[in-house]
């Protein structure tokens, strides 16, 4: 059914559209880190965090949550405690941005 289509390829570029936020100068001064090892952060949720499922989005989870649930994947995307420490950073700063700030 082509309307059937149309939908399903709206869902699909709806997706491919939502992409973790960009950290600021602002994060990075918040968050006492440099702004690279944010991006370095953003960087390893995409390649590593998306694999199984869709990529899961800062906001998604609290600040005081994310450790845990890291905690939880870090074995299952064969993550190293460097590897762990920056992504965590990432998810930890950003967890209070807004939805809107991760359509880009
Ligand atoms: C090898 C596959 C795999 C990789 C890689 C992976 N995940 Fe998952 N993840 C899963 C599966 C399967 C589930 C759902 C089942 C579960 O909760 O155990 C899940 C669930 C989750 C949940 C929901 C947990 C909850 O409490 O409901 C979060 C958050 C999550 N993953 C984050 C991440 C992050 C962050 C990374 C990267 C460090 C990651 N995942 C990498 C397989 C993976």
């Amino acid at each position: 059914m082509f309307w059937l289509r149309i939908v399903g390829l709206c869902l699909v570029i709806g997706c491919a559209r939502i992409a973790p936020p960009l950290a600021t100068m602002g994060d990075a001064q918040r968050a006492r880190v440099t702004l690279s090892a944010l991006h370095e952060g953003r960087a390893l949720l995409i390649s590593k965090c998306g694999g199984c499922h869709q990529t899961p989005m800062p906001y998604q989870y609290s600040a005081v949550e994310w450790p845990q649930k890291l905690g939880e994947m870090s074995e299952r995307a064969s993550l190293d405690a460097a590897q762990i420490g920056v992504l965590e950073k990432y998810l930890v700063t950003m967890s209070d941005q807004p939805r809107t700030a991760a359509l880009r």
